[in-house]
């Protein structure tokens, strides 16, 4: 049996960002900064480092700046041009995604992950897709996160999340692995509980925002169960699935910053800072001055 190579992957991007209020008001969040990039961007090139052809943003009202970020910018980018400032284009390069590489559904009612990514079920069909959460920033420009789980994906077939180890006072932010087997970085998945009462996690292994789904996950949210916080939950319609097809949590290797929260949106700006040429010097003598 071929596996079919995962193609499309799904951006829920129609937050309010409340977190991040007044910043959130008027921009969405998966445009805020970090170093230069804004968020969505750091997703949106992991998912192109592992192949992915078709981005489905699953936006919101007032979330218009996002479809706009992947377009061309006639107006800046004929500026640059006659300024011949050419390093200052490149820099766009990589927003602007190809004629048809974006598609951008609305989510009309907050409604829950599960259902954010049910918006979506058109636009994938039968295909496996990819999931991923921009709040999460998962960094290891050698081997993004996605990259990794497709490799995963493309041995063992099924389904596969990336996960890392959390402190226990933590596992009721995430989903949480009931886990199996182990062979490397790669455990088998026995059981997925959305956000766990204090002391009842089966592990440590959290859910971290990556995703890759067989299209038979869209069937099982298409009833609209309920689940933690009355939302619709991904993490129970993915429960679901678990021994009817294979299911896989990939640990991932790398830095792992929660964009979602200000304390980890700011050590994202950090971190990344210290890794670049041009800002560490000053960065450094900056935080030894505090
Ligand atoms: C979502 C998922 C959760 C996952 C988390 C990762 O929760 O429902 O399973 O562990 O993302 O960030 P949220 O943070 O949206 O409440």
């Amino acid at each position: 049996m071929t596996i079919k190579r995962v193609r499309k992957a799904i951006f829920p991007v129609a937050g309010f960002g409340t977190r991040f209020l007044p910043a959130t008001k008027s921009v969405p969040k998966e445009l805020l900064p970090v170093v230069d990039r804004p968020l969505i961007q750091y997703a949106v090139d992991e998912a192109l480092a592992a192949g992915i052809e078709e981005m489905i943003f699953v936006t919101g009202r007032s979330k218009h700046a996002i479809e706009d970020y992947f377009d061309r910018a006639f107006e800046v980018e004929s500026d640059l041009q006659s300024k011949a400032k050419y390093d200052l284009l490149e820099t766009l390069s990589g927003t602007r995604l190809q004629p048809g590489q974006a598609a951008f559904v609305r989510q009309q009612e907050m409604a829950g992950l599960g259902h954010a990514v049910w918006c979506a079920r058109y636009l994938i069909g039968d295909e496996p897709f990819a999931v991923l959460l921009p709040d999460e920033l998962l960094w290891n420009p050698a081997s993004p996160c996605l990259k990794q789980m497709c490799d995963t994906y493309e041995a063992k077939d099924g389904n596969v999340v990336a996960v890392m180890e959390v402190p226990e006072q933590h596992t009721h932010r995430y989903g949480i692995v009931s886990p199996g087997v182990s062979e490397g970085a790669v455990t088998e998945v026995k059981g997925l509980v959305e956000k766990p009462r204090a002391g009842t996690a089966p592990s440590r292994l959290a859910v971290v925002g990556r995703y890759i789904l067989q299209p038979e996950v869209l069937k099982i949210l298409e009833a609209r169960e309920t689940g933690a916080g009355g939302e619709i939950q991904l993490t129970d319609a993915m429960a679901k699935l678990i021994g009817k097809q294979p299911f896989h949590a990939q640990t991932f290797d790398g830095a792992r910053h929660d964009c979602g929260d200000k304390a980890g949106f700011i050590q994202a700006n950090i971190a990344l800072a210290l890794e670049r040429a041009d800002l560490a010097g000053p960065i450094r003598e900056f935080i030894a001055t505090l």
